[in-house]
């Protein structure tokens, strides 16, 4: 019987590199916290106990944890003392746990799930300690992989504690590390701070699991893959390398994109078959868009489900909380806020839609705004299915137009429509013959043929 996976996520480093108020691994990479990628590994890869290191003064992070998944147990490390030390204050959340613990950090973003669940075959395996490592391009800085003649892997030597020729090894360690929980007590027991940096390292397990003759193993990965972010540099590198990644999968899942490298993708964003993407589209967190569905270049899109075959853009603003239906259509410079347009609407030109729903069929005429804030508070405004707004119309809400109902073009509503009805607000036209003539001669300027505009 396979047993139970346990998660430890390390994220009680304090990140000053990043200079920011925010902890470390709530900066975001497509959309999402750093440390929500890595839980999001964790739970694809079957962990069904994960515990989340933190420092004392880290609330924020142990409150995402807990939206996250309440299940998730959050320990706090009282001083930073090492990454060994670390996975001790986790120990108590462990308990009752003896199958793998795979140890991750909070600021690797980009780990894969099957990367995970590589290391934790060879631990159901027998093996005692499993280490990720990668070929570096650059090994400045990581602890590099010394390996014995048969493949195992003998040490981890911190660059700091390396001789020369353990420097110029390129394989490194990636840091995250599988451990068998019948053996992690004893291994960590016999890790000591006896290094340039006075700390515990975890990585000391694989020479003391060698010492007490136990196997280790060695998993490889791509460099990328293991990215661990410490700077805002890093950050962008992960940024991009996500992006990249989820790009090739919407490409992959039947996404058309015209110039994939402009599109910016949210690790949740949603998609069915057919849609079609336009350059220069930002899909910021929590959006599904529908099958054949065409998103126009220029537009930015949050929060909002997008009906099959609906046309959004180009420059479109739809923000949370709003649903486009079926065959709808938002054109150039509209922005959408908390709203629902329903089948085959259009909102084709120039309006603000916010706080409101529009009924199946409406049109809503160019330069329409829905006017929801009165200074203090937010009114809705409905709009019934087949109304039409007409042209530069401001509705005030709370205000209801009728199904069926026409508003003529430049009103400003304050009262509700009836179905059917037409309201329209227009003073008047007054029409002065002569009126531009006189004004013209009053100032002493002699009619002159209008001047020709060069057209070129
Ligand atoms: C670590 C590895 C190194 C590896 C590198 C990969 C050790 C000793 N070294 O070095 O071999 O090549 O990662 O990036 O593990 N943390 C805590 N509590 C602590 C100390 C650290 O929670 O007391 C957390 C940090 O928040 C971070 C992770 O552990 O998420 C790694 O710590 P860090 O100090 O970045 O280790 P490195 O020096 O990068
Ligand atoms: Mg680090």
């Amino acid at each position: 019987m396979r047993r139970h996976l346990a998660c430890v996520v390390l994220a009680a480093g304090q990140g000053t590199r990043m200079k920011s108020a925010r902890p470390k691994v709530l900066h975001e990479v497509a959309g999402v916290p750093m440390l929500g990628h890595v839980l999001s590994a964790a739970a694809a890869a079957g962990a069904e106990r994960t515990v989340v290191v933190i420092a004392p003064h880290m609330s924020e992070v142990a409150e995402f944890v807990r939206s996250q998944d309440p299940a998730i147990r959050v320990a706090v490390q009282g001083t930073t003392r090492g990454t060994a030390d670390a996975v001790a204050a986790a120990r108590p959340d462990l308990e009752g746990i003896s199958g793998p613990v795979l140890v991750l950090y909070g600021d690797t973003p980009l780990i894969r799930p099957a990367t995970l669940m590589r290391m934790r075959n060879l631990l159901d395996e027998g093996v005692a300690v499993v280490v990720l490592g990668f070929r570096a391009a650059d090994p400045t800085g990581y602890g590099r992989l010394v390996l014995e003649a048969d493949g195992m892997v003998s040490a981890i030597r911190e660059e700091a504690d390396a001789n020369d020729q353990e420097r110029s090894i390129t394989l490194c360690n990636a840091g995250i590390m599988g451990i068998r929980s019948d053996v992690l007590d004893s291994l960590l027991a016999g890790i000591g701070n006896k290094n340039a940096k006075g700390e515990y390292y975890l990585t000391d397990a694989v020479a003391a699991a060698g010492a007490a003759g136990l196997r280790t193993a060695l998993v490889e990965c791509d460099e990328e893959e293991v990215l661990g972010v410490n700077d805002r540099a890093q950050l962008a590198r992960a940024e991009a390398a996500m992006q990249r990644r989820l790009r090739t999968e919407a490409l992959a899942g039947g996404v058309t994109m015209i110039a994939p490298e402009t599109v910016y993708l949210s690790a949740d964003t949603k998609f069915g078959c057919d849609v079609t993407i336009e350059p220069h589209v930002v899909f910021g967190p929590g959006v599904a868009v529908g099958s054949g569905a065409v998103i126009k270049a220029f537009s930015h899109i949050a929060g909002a489900r997008i009906g099959d075959r609906a046309s959004i853009g180009p420059f479109a603003r739809i923000r949370p909380q709003t649903t486009i239906g079926e065959a709808a259509r938002v054109g150039n410079f509209v922005e959408v806020k908390q709203a629902a347009i329903a089948d085959g609407a259009k909102v084709n030109h120039l309006s603000y839609i916010g706080d409101a729903s529009v009924g199946a069929g409406a049109n809503i005429g160019a330069g329409t705004i829905t006017c929801n804030y009165d200074g203090f508070a937010k009114h809705r405004t409905e709009i019934g299915a087949g109304a039409f707004i007409g042209s530069n119309s401001a509705l005030v809400a709370p205000v209801t137009i009728g199904d069926g109902a026409y508003v003529g073009s430049g009103s400003v509503i304050t009262r509700d429509v009836a179905a059917d009805a037409l309201a329209l607000t227009r003073p008047p036209a007054v029409e002065k013959p002569g009126w531009a003539k006189r004004l013209r001669e009053a100032r002493g300027r002699r009619d002159e043929p209008r001047p020709k505009v060069d057209s070129g």
